[in-house]
This record gives C-alpha cells, sequence and structure tokens, in this order.
C-alpha cells in the first residue's frame, strides 16, 4: 500500500537503537505490551525487516561473508528494506492512529555505514532527505551499553544473522560514538538510555521517558 504524500500520520513513531546486545529486542517487546497494556493501539516492527520484500533483503544483509558488500550497496539496500517497509507497514499504521515502535531505523545507517564503514556521513544525510524528507521518528531511545558487555551478550545468541557481529571491535567501538554523537546532535528527537541493568529496570528508564516526551495517559 502506497501512502499519498498528504496523508497525515496521527499516531506516533518511536525507534529503539544501539549496538550489538545493547537488548533491543527484549526492550521493544516490553515497550510494545507496556502501551498495549493501557489500551493503545501499537504495532510492533524492526529494521531491516517489516515487510515482505524487506524481510527478503534482510538475509542479504546479516548473513554471510563480513566482506560481502561495498559499504555504499549497504547503504543502498537498506533504504531499499526501509521503503519497502515504510510503505506497507509503518505509515499505514500511523495514518489508522497506530503507535508504532521499531526496532532501529535510519539512525543505523548513519551509525553502522557512516561511523562504523566510514562512509561520509553528509551523504547518508542527504540520501535520507532525498528518500524521507522531513518523515522522522517522534522519539528515538538510544541505548547505550558498554562494548565488551554488549558484544558478550551478542555471542550468547544462536543463529546465522551474525554478519555485522563479526565487524571487529574498531567498528563496534566507533558505532557506538556514532549513535551517542547522534543523539547529542537531536536532544529534542533523542534520548540516551542506560542500557546496564536487568531487564526491568532498563524498561523503567525506558518508560519514565516515553511519558515525560510523549505523554500517553
Ligand atoms: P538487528 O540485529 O538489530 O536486528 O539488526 C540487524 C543488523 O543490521 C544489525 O547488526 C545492524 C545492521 N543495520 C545496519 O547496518 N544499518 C541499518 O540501517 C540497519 C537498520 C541495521
Amino acid at each position: 500500500m502506497s501512502v499519498p504524500a498528504a496523508a497525515k500520520t496521527v499516531g506516533k513513531f518511536i525507534t529503539l537503537e544501539g549496538g550489538e546486545g545493547a537488548g533491543k529486542s527484549t526492550q521493544i517487546a516490553r515497550l510494545a505490551s507496556a502501551l498495549k497494556a493501557v489500551g493503545m493501539d501499537c504495532v510492533q516492527t524492526r529494521e531491516p525487516g517489516g515487510a515482505p520484500g524487506a524481510e527478503e533483503i534482510r538475509r542479504l544483509l546479516v548473513e554471510g561473508p563480513v566482506d560481502r558488500w561495498q559499504p555504499m550497496s549497504e547503504v543502498l539496500l537498506h533504504n531499499a528494506a526501509r521503503i519497502e517497509h515504510l510503505e506497507a507497514t509503518v505509515k499505514p499504521a500511523l495514518v489508522a492512529g497506530a503507535w508504532v515502535v521499531c526496532d532501529r531505523f535510519f539512525d543505523s545507517t548513519l551509525a553502522y555505514q557512516g561511523y562504523g564503514h566510514g562512509l561520509d556521513a553528509s551523504a547518508i544525510a542527504n540520501l535520507h532527505w532525498l528518500l524521507y524528507k522531513d518523515f522522522k521518528p517522534d522519539l528515538t531511545l538510544v541505548l547505550d551499553l558498554e562494548l565488551e558487555e554488549g558484544l558478550k551478550r551478542a555471542e550468547g545468541r544462536a543463529g546465522a544473522e551474525d554478519r555485522y557481529e563479526r565487524m571487529g571491535k574498531d567498528f563496534h567501538e566507533r558505532l557506538r560514538r556514532g549513535f551517542l554523537e547522534i543523539a547529542n546532535a537531536e536532544p529534542g528527537r533523542c534520548a540516551v538510555i542506560d542500557a546496564d541493568g536487568d531487564e526491568k529496570t532498563v524498561h523503567e528508564r525506558i518508560m519514565t521517558v516515553v511519558r515525560e516526551r510523549l505523554p500517553f495517559h
């Protein structure tokens, strides 16, 4: 489904960002449950993925050899997946009045492909402007965690989707710094969440920020 450019979005769009093993998947599920528990219509989704075509592109990105793509090809593949996801899932849900909580969005492209792979940040930002204009999340929560702890947690996860996890410590250090710089540059949209601690503690930190920034009850 294509949403007309003029369609007004009425729901809220919340994104979770952060490095490997920061606990985004767990926390996004808890956030969605908390919103649903107070009767809100909430759609939980993820990038890359969240729509049939985007899930197919996801496999090309998260599996296989570390060096299978040129960095700019990765930018284009992530954005191709994003366009499918936005048109098929995110925008229709927002237009219908739902709140959409999304595991990663365009800040991940700036952090991973920009800071991580060393591509020019302004080229990525220009591409995002070309593709999305001023469409952006209402709130972005950056889950921040010490590198060692995050990579240790990520190692414990099963599965073949570990292409980015295998990119080396320097890469992960650069992207942690990238996420913090992105949050610092846009304090009105972003909030940094200390992801050290048990699941419940981190969830409470998240809910405090969500209630402050987007009062819903
Ligand atoms: P996930 O493991 O959080 O589901 O995300 C899949 C991987 O894709 C993760 O390692 C980060 C990476 N990624 C990028 O490199 N650029 C992007 O734009 C997005 C959305 C994800």
